[in-house]
């Protein structure tokens, strides 16, 4: 026998039109296995989904993070309203109980990283006038385990005019030291990518020379002074074991607005876990919308740990049910998946090169016409070969 890597995936589907464009992933991922040479077994859950709480009284069985512990990967389709919208009788669970499994599994495998490109590929959507908007080539990563989303504070006297609300935001050294020097490493990875493949890119160093790839911190330093003066002082020290590759800062405020004026002129951009959130929205309307917005959330530090591949995108309840959704954006984050893999695998670095080059391919010719989302799957499985 080979000692072929045996890959292990979690498919968890979800809420809404998680499922329908699941299905289109895994008849993707079925199609690389034969022509790739890949392994990959699934193993598909009906949880964490509202679904299963409706039978169970929870989203997901007691113990599932252990349970999904035993695999290499998760990939993940929408949490969220299961829809449709139609039904107004429909089993609705509040967000924060619907989407909690999210946060519980970025917690618990310590998923620091979240990553969204945003690359358009043509014939996706284009909300900006500018044509040099199709030169738009960033990657936005979003610390992903502390900052805003610590969950730590609560209400006294909820409800009464005494009412006081705490939610405390925690950043440690420690987190913002790996998050960064993590963006370092991908924006030298990225310099390297194009410098081979013959497109380089040229940012301007505060000395007036050129570097070929950027980070940009984004911070609100101007009003949150302590969190600001930290991430500034970390992002320094890292900074300097880079010297090849320029720094910016930017204010949040003004970050969006840039990302509407010039996006092309960011590479990397490395935020807080909020502000990480907020801006990966505006990202991916510049990549063309949720419809085809990737992202994967990993621990790069510890590769037994499973990361989590998930679109952008949340449970679209209006259209749900309806093999209406788009599949473009779970494509595109099954591709990173296997991108991820072919760190271990090259079949796997083959795989996420023909899935992306069809899903572009199909983009570009029939990306404006409106589609069933089996339509869009059979057309991607066509190219697929
Ligand atoms: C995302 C989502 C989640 C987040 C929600 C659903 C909790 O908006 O993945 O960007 O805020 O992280
Ligand atoms: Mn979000």
């Amino acid at each position: 026998m080979s000692d072929k890597k045996q890959w292990r995936i979690a498919v968890l589907p979800g809420d809404g039109i998680g499922p329908e464009v699941m299905a289109q992933a895994c008849r993707a991922l079925d199609a690389l296995e034969k022509s790739c040479g890949l392994t990959v077994e699934r193993v598909e859950y009906d949880w964490p989904s509202h679904a299963y709480h409706e039978r169970h009284g929870r989203s997901a069985p007691e113990g599932y993070l252990d349970t999904l512990a035993g695999f290499d990967a998760i990939l993940l389709g929408a949490l969220g309203d299961p829809g449709p919208t139609s039904n107004p009788g429909r089993y609705l669970l509040s967000d924060a109980d619907s989407l909690a499994p999210l946060l519980e599994i970025r917690k618990g495998f310590d998923q620091w990283a979240c990553e969204r490109p945003c690359r358009p590929l043509p014939g996706a959507p284009r909300y900006l006038s500018d044509s040099r908007a199709e030169d738009i080539d960033m990657l936005v990563i979003r610390e992903n385990s502390e900052g805003e989303y610590v969950g730590q504070g609560g209400r006294l006297a909820a409800g009464t005019s005494r009412e006081i609300v705490t939610q405390t935001s925690v950043f440690t050294r420690t987190g913002t030291e790996r998050i960064f020097r993590h963006a370092f490493l991908q924006a030298q990875r990225r310099a390297r990518l194009r410098r081979e493949a013959g497109q380089p890119r040229s940012f301007r160093k505060a000395d007036g020379s050129e570097a070929p790839a950027q980070v940009c911190l984004v911070t609100k330093r101007n009003a949150l002074k302590f969190w600001g003066e930290m991430y500034t002082e970390v992002f320094e020290q890292i900074a300097a074991d880079y010297p090849e590759v320029a720094v910016h800062h930017e204010l949040v405020d003004a970050a969006c607005m840039k990302f509407v004026t010039s996006p092309w002129a960011f590479d990397v951009v490395v935020a807080s876990n909020l502000h990480g959130d907020i801006l990966t929205d505006l990202a991916a309307v510049l990549n063309g919308g949720m419809g085809v917005a990737p992202s994967c959330n990993l621990n790069p530090a510890d590769r037994r740990k499973p990361p989590m591949f998930e679109p952008t995108h949340g449970s679209a309840p209006d259209i749900a049910g309806q093999n209406l959704a788009g599949p473009t954006a779970m494509l595109l984050t099954t591709a990173m998946m296997l991108d991820w893999m072919a760190v271990e695998d090259p079949a796997a670095g083959d795989a996420a090169r023909r899935l992306r080059d069809a899903v572009a391919a199909d983009l570009a010719e029939q990306g404006g016409q409106r589609r069933t989302t089996a339509d869009t799957g059979d057309a991607v499985l066509a190219r697929l070969g």
